[in-house]
């Protein structure tokens, strides 16, 4: 494939991402296990800080409740939730090759056989080679308990929606919400895609980060224009570039078959927009489908208006994994710095919102004497109860200052001779590179005021 400067661009992402600690190819010594990726030490600092930051925006308001559900559910669920009969991809198979196609993209695939390098999957297919399309379910399947029969069959969630759905009354009678009220959850959820493709965006296990809010029906419109509003906002206060976001309004013969509305929020990847997080109004649908196939009543009972309903969902459905490819992506810079000679070089950053940063500071000693490093050691020792620090004391300081650029640290630490004379130390901010003076017994507060302090 040709590359362009956005491909170029991606692999260096990829490259960085794994050099430097953020993600790597799931069981790498054994060839890796396609649709896999594992968070490495700086990945999985970025991607609790997402999850943490969205969990802070859901429930840390007095309408919206936190659970956990189980990932292996009652198979009845999926039946309610229509995943057996609907959540499936049209298929077929090259019967010479063996390779598998979703029916629907195979113009854009190429042929599976290595042999026929670069040739199109339609030729393949006007030469009479495929098999008619099936549907193939995109749910895991496995069994409870010993023995292998339909009659043990559960699903790993394809996800996390639906453990809200069932628990509605549980959380609702327990923390005592009234409607409209919503309910959050951050878990993994498994899908066997056919195609896995462009790095953490289209994977076979992932992470979900949703909340459903219950509403009245009749209100319903309203809210789900509060949760666009809400759910837009939250990626631009985290520091993607807002031209980057775009809204994609779901034809309605597109719609799926639980929506009455739905909007995805789109990033420009490299590779293009792609859907990082949808909302969408579910209207009655999922209550009353297990209260169907539940038997039991899943109504809401309003005490001051005494009237019994089946509440409206508003969907706010976000990939985790989704989300921190999209900020790994949307920091990521290459640009001009000058050396400490004067001249310019070019350095890579990663401007990520200062909340999401993997690594807050960095401390350095300028040289390892005249009891530099003892200083030094001395911040660093102050600061890591509260914030994680990284400790360099090897090469110059203009080249620890690039090793941090790299993984986004806003904030470097140098201790140098001045220090050893007033106890002031140098500060240097990651985007500006400016340099300022500090009390070294000031840091830990700095950092506070930096990284806790309400946005303004
Ligand atoms: N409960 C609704 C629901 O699951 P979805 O549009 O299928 O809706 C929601 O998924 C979000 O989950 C997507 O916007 C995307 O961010 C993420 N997602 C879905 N499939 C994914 C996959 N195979 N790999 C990574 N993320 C995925």
């Amino acid at each position: 494939m040709a590359t362009t400067p956005d491909s170029a661009m991606m692999d260096k992402l990829v490259s960085l991402a794994k050099r430097r600690g953020f993600v790597f190819q799931s069981s790498e010594i054994y060839g890796g296990l396609n649709g896999c990726w594992d968070y490495g030490p700086l990945g999985v600092e970025l991607l609790n800080n997402v999850k943490s930051q969205w969990w802070k925006a859901m429930t840390f308001r007095e309408d919206v409740e936190g659970i956990d559900a189980a990932i292996l559910m009652h198979p009845k669920v999926w039946e309610a939730s229509g995943h057996v009969a609907n959540f499936t991809d049209p298929m077929v198979d090259c019967r010479e090759c063996k390779a598998r196609f979703r029916a629907d993209q195979i113009e854009e695939s190429l042929c599976g056989n290595p042999g026929y390098k670069g040739r199109k999957a339609s030729k393949c297919q006007a030469e009479g080679k495929f098999t008619e399309a099936r549907q193939f379910n995109l749910m895991f399947k496995t069994f409870v308990g010993p023995v292998e029969d339909e009659g043990a069959v559960v699903y790993l969630r394809p996800e996390t929606a639906q453990g809200i759905f069932v628990n509605f009354l549980n959380v609702q009678s327990a923390s005592r919400q009234k409607i409209p009220f919503g309910i959050a959850q951050i878990g993994k959820a498994f899908r066997n895609e056919i195609n896995t493709k462009n790095f953490l965006f289209r994977t076979r296990e992932f992470e979900q980060m949703e909340m459903q809010f219950f509403v009245k029906p009749g209100t319903d419109v309203e809210w789900f224009e509060y949760w666009k509003e809400q759910r837009i906002r939250w990626f631009a206060d985290l520091g993607i570039t807002k031209d980057r976001l775009q809204w994609h309004r779901h034809e309605p013969e597109k719609l799926a078959h639980y929506a009455k509305d739905a909007f995805d929020i789109e990033y420009q990847f490299p590779f293009g927009w792609g859907e990082i997080e949808g909302i969408h109004n579910r209207t009655d649908f999922d209550l009353s489908r297990h209260e169907e196939f539940s038997g039991k009543s899943m109504k809401y009972f309003d005490e001051g208006s005494k009237e019994r309903y089946t509440p409206y969902i508003i969907e706010t459905s976000a990939g985790a994994s989704r989300s921190f490819m999209a900020f790994l992506v949307d920091a990521y810079r290459e640009e001009e710095a000058p050396t400490a000679d004067g001249k310019m070089e070019m350095r890579v950053v990663m401007r990520f919102h200062r909340k999401l940063s993997p690594m807050k500071a960095a401390v350095f000693p300028l040289v390892n004497r005249d009891g530099m490093p003892e200083i030094a050691k001395k911040i660093e020792l102050a600061i890591r109860p509260h914030f994680r620090v990284f400790y360099d004391d090897s090469g110059a300081v203009g080249r620890r200052y690039r090793r941090q650029d790299e993984i986004g640290t806003p904030y470097c630490f140098t201790v140098d001779s001045q220090t050893l004379q007033d106890q002031t130390i140098t500060v240097r901010e990651r985007d500006s590179m400016k340099q300022e003076r500090l009390s070294a017994d000031k840091v830990v507060q700095f950092l506070r005021d930096q990284f806790e302090a309400p946005e303004k």
